[in-house]
């Protein structure tokens, strides 16, 4: 894909450079999980021709109803949520939203979240070879059913499960981590050498509001996950963090809501962002941030946002130190073959 349509510099990006095909996107701007239903609800209301993708919801195994209500609560500096992940399952999904996502403007990316590595395998192949689906993200956030709080709060966990998913499918596999841990690095870093081509961070982070009232937790599931600005220094750290011992693509997540918001996780070594709580209040602020970068990149003579986040990223990883001393052994470089991302026995549930 390119920016043949629109003059000025480019703001093509390629999100799985490791994989064979890639994962090459007009503008690395995409809209987040959860935020943007499954593309059909934003269509007629913002230009996705000029994203870089939408990411659907996170899809399951089998439908979910989802939590009960309220599910969301206003915060002084963002939103308190705790949806339950509904959505129509694998199957459901296949059947209602691809014809949908064949449509669509821009590319989808699938969400994709199951309980056991064999769940995650064969949840990942139902979305292989669907049109214009280029992409699998894995939500490693969600609760894991062995007792841990999540598939991405031990490095192992987070290995193994990456691999699974890498198992089931050919497309680029994105891992998408959880903040709610002491140190993002080694999670990171595990996601890479089970053969994630790009990682996404951040997810929401835990929280909790508390009815005056009634003394009880607002939310009906309790607890709930903190977005919005209220995160965006938290998420550029961990981007921070993160890029600088990686040789995989990082897409920042947390609190972006302007053009500014959008660069500092491209100075803080992000190769693409995601839009989520602010398009519930402006649908289209992803389609703005596209619009103020390449305004951004023409002011400052760049020729392509390539060309910022490469500097960038070098600048940081040099603060870092040499290579040795930025990440342990065992960690898979560039250009070294890739663990994953050849399909054995594809199953759909
Ligand atoms: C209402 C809501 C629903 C969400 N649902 C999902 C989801 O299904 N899967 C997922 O990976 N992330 C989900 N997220 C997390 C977002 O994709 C994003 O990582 C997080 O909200 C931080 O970005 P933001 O501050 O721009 O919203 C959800 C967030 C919100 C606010």
């Amino acid at each position: 894909m390119t920016d043949a349509a629109v003059s000025g510099p480019s703001l093509a990006v390629d999100l799985a450079p490791g994989h064979p095909r890639g994962l090459r996107l007009r503008a690395p701007v995409l809209m987040a999980s959860g935020t943007c239903g499954f593309g059909d609800e934003y269509r007629d209301i913002v230009n996705l021709a000029a994203l870089g993708a939408i990411v659907t919801k996170t899809v399951t195994p089998e439908p979910r109803e989802g939590n009960p209500t309220p599910r969301t609560v206003e915060t002084p500096a963002g939103m308190l949520n705790s949806i339950g992940l509904p959505n129509p399952g694998a199957a459901g999904a296949v059947r209602q939203k691809a014809p949908i996502w064949a449509e669509l403007p821009c590319p989808v990316i699938v969400s994709i979240a199951a309980h056991d590595d064999g769940g995650w395998t064969r949840l990942a192949a139902c979305f292989e070879g669907l049109p214009n689906v280029v992409g699998i993200e894995a939500n490693l956030s969600c609760p894991n059913v062995s007792g841990r709080p999540s598939f991405s709060t031990d490095p192992a966990t987070t290995e193994a499960t990456v691999r699974a998913v890498c198992a089931g499918v050919s497309l680029p596999v994105i891992a998408k981590l959880s903040p709610n841990v002491t140190d993002l690095r080694p999670i990171a870093r595990a996601a890479e050498a089970g053969g994630a081509h790009a990682l996404s961070l951040i997810n929401t982070l835990l929280g909790m509001v508390i009815d005056p009232v009634t003394a009880r937790p607002f939310l009906g599931g309790g607890g709930g996950g903190l977005s919005g600005p209220a995160i965006r220094p938290i998420a550029v750290r961990c981007v921070y963090d993160v890029a600088r011992v990686v040789d995989i693509p990082v897409i920042g997540i947390g609190g972006i809501a302007s053009t500014d918001d959008a660069l500092q996780f491209f100075h803080a070594g992000a190769s693409a962002v995601q839009v989520g709580t602010a398009t519930f209040r402006e649908p289209r602020t992803a389609e703005r941030i596209v619009d103020g970068l390449r305004r951004r990149l023409t002011a400052r003579a760049l020729p392509s946002i390539h060309a910022l986040t490469t500097h960038a990223l070098s600048s940081i990883r040099a603060r870092a130190g040499p290579p040795a001393a930025r990440r342990p052994a065992g960690g898979r470089r560039n250009g070294a073959p890739r663990p994953c991302g050849t399909v054995s026995t594809p199953r759909c549930t």
